[in-house]
């Protein structure tokens, strides 16, 4: 979406996985003030998204919007205020049906939807200072065609607001997830992949509630060539740090997000987090991946049902690569310069998690724990053309 934000992807905290609806401003500040404090913020963790069950279940008479007053009594334009005053940026949760998510599933009764109050709504949003709104369909009924309706509404209306507002939509359960997909980046600056994720690797389901690790990467790789500089897959929040995987698999997640340019918005309490969380969500040999001005999103250079190498052409020439290992046990998986788009002899590989650096005349290889992933940065030598692998096309679009 050519809105002049999500040129790369949004990095940034979001209250839904560890707190659902339990959320209040107390709660929102802390976090902001945790993501000043620890770094995070410096890093890029910019954006902090309130998610659903903000809202007061009635309008007021002139039919705006409200935050719940027991939850937000300082209301919303006064946490966006607190937000912007520590360099941080103010998202939002709505939805585009009468109600939300949490109404439908009875855990927030009440809370309104923007349905027949989408350019108002926009308006009271930029007058919040609100900088992304996540627009989530929760009806278990309707359509793709009624879903490119509401989500296009909501669009025009935040461009006629005049502030320019990154724009998020989950299409849920409605959805083309199981067949071709729509190509949503004429619509928003991302679009969810899967039903919800949770903190496990593997649900064994590639198209359902909730989704594993794993499962998600299954289905968003063959996504790769809608990622562009404006418009991104989703993979929803991220679960690291929040327990249900062991370290390897939380590494994993994180690298994964990361050349896969995905959103890199953190899921879990960043007010209490032990080292190793900190470790891998600070990061910045990962995060300079994710947040390359190419805006591409890894391309599968090769995948065995076990061994499985994505790779992702970066600004300065290098390339990413990563090397997954979806197996139970520890196995060597390689790749070469030549197939990753490199062309040349002589290559250095910084390795993304330890930055230690080695030269290689084109073998790229690495011995991979079970549900590991190596990373590295491949420099050196001149790219080939076509670029880039992430142009790998596996399913087709719909219009
Ligand atoms: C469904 C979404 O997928 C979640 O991320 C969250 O926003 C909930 N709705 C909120 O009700």
């Amino acid at each position: 979406l050519d809105n002049g934000v999500g040129r790369v992807p949004p990095m940034g905290w979001n209250s839904w996985n560890t707190f659902g609806c339990n959320i209040n401003e107390t709660l929102i500040k802390q976090t902001a003030d945790a993501l000043v404090n620890n770094g995070m913020r410096d890093l890029g963790y910019k954006y902090v998204v309130v998610d659903d069950c903000w809202m007061d279940s009635t309008r007021d008479s002139a039919g705006n919007l409200r935050a719940n007053p027991s939850r937000f009594p300082s209301g919303m334009k006064a946490l966006g205020d607190y937000l912007h005053a520590r360099g941080l940026l103010f998202g939002i949760y709505q939805a585009p049906l009468d109600r939300t998510c949490a109404q439908y599933f009875g855990s927030y009764p009440g809370a309104t939807g923007s349905q027949g109050h989408e350019y108002q709504d926009a308006r009271t949003f930029a007058s919040w200072g609100v900088d992304y709104l996540k627009y989530d369909w929760c009806s278990p009924t309707g359509t793709i065609d009624d879903q490119v309706r509401v989500f296009a509404l909501m669009r025009d209306a935040l461009r006629a607001s005049g502030r320019p507002i990154f724009y998020s939509i989950n299409s849920n359960s409605i959805h083309d997830k199981t067949g071709p997909r729509r190509n949503w980046s004429d619509v928003a600056n991302m679009w969810r992949t899967t039903e919800d994720i949770t903190n496990a690797w593997n649900t064994g389901q590639t198209n359902g509630y909730p989704m594993g690790i794993q499962n998600i990467v299954d289905v968003t790789v063959p996504l790769a060539r809608y990622a562009a500089p404006g418009g991104f897959n989703d993979p929803d929040m991220m679960e690291v740090g929040r327990g249900g995987m062991n370290d390897t698999e939380m590494r994993s997640h994180f690298a994964l997000w990361a050349i896969m340019a995905s959103p890199l918005i953190a899921g879990n309490d960043v007010r209490s987090m032990n080292a190793a969380t900190t470790t891998i969500l600070t990061n910045s040999r990962l995060i300079a991946i994710n947040q390359d001005t190419l805006g591409l999103q890894a391309g599968q250079i090769s995948f065995d049902g076990t061994r499985r190498v994505l790779a992702k052409r970066l600004a300065n020439g290098d390339v990413a690569v990563a090397l997954f290992n979806q197996g139970s046990a520890t196995t060597t998986i390689s790749t070469t310069a030549a197939a990753i788009g490199k062309s040349g002899s002589a290559f250095t590989l910084t390795d993304a998690w330890t930055g230690a650096t080695s030269s290689t005349t084109g073998a790229i290889s690495a011995s991979v724990p079970a549900h590991g992933t190596a990373v590295f940065r491949v420099s050196g030598g001149g790219t080939t053309e076509p670029p880039p692998p992430s142009t790998t096309t596996l399913v087709s679009a719909s219009s």
